[in-house]
């Protein structure tokens, strides 16, 4: 009975001591897990400014003032890349859009009376990373052709960026109730795309080829 006693303590002993080591390996783990998702959540999530938006109201505002900067500093940028375009078309499609511009601003004031907002500008990061590549763009080309496909490039970054916002707002104003607004910022968008259109017609009616050529000449050279 002693023998078979003993293994069996034994035993018992052993089944004991490795379901503790198996517990606390599983409590190690168990600890790991959770540090692990804590230090990853706190390496991902971005901490909030006392300024943050609560509701879609105050994030609508805010990107309409994000906009309301982006067209003021595109306003002053245009005539700039006007003045470095050599193609007739591509000039007029600039200074229209000037025009257009303009309007737009404008457009985004009446959006910020009827939402009972002061038109405030708030500073657009990605427009003012936008133009400092236009910026960049202008400087390492040579006036002509491939200067002006370089333009079309930077002003159809622009664009694109102007769509994406404006189909945004007015899904917000849409969702929000401000049908009159959705409406106002409607009308931007489609501008915004026929801006698109016209600098894509440009680029491929005349600009990209003669810009083109001017690589084949050099290459000759
Ligand atoms: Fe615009
Ligand atoms: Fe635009």
């Amino acid at each position: 009975m002693a023998t078979t006693a003993k293994p069996t303590q034994k035993s018992t002993g052993s089944t004991a001591k490795s379901t503790a080591t198996k517990t606390t390996a599983a409590k190690a783990t168990a600890t790991k897990t959770t540090t692990a998702a804590k230090s990853t959540s706190a390496r991902g999530v971005v901490k909030a400014k006392s300024s943050a938006a609560e509701g879609l109201h105050e994030l609508f505002v805010d990107s309409l003032k994000d906009i309301y900067w982006a067209e003021k500093a595109l306003v002053k940028a245009l005539p700039k890349m006007a003045k470095n375009a050599t193609n007739e078309n591509l000039i007029a499609g600039i200074n229209n859009h000037t025009t257009e511009t303009e309007e737009q601003i404008a457009r985004l004031e009446q959006v910020f009376e009827i939402i009972g907002k002061k038109a405030v500008a708030k500073k657009c990061e990605a427009m003012d990373g936008l133009l400092k590549e236009g910026q960049d763009i202008m400087e390492s080309t040579e006036p002509g052709a491939v200067r002006d496909a370089g333009i079309i490039a930077a002003s159809q970054k622009i664009e694109h960026y102007e769509i994406a916002t404006y189909g945004t707002l007015c899904a917000f104003a849409k969702t929000l109730g401000y049908d009159d607004a959705a409406e106002i910022l409607h009308t931007t968008l489609e501008e915004e795309k026929q801006a698109d259109i016209t600098l894509t017609e440009a680029a491929y009616n005349t600009i990209n080829f003669d810009a083109a050529e001017a690589d084949d000449e050099n290459e000759v050279a």
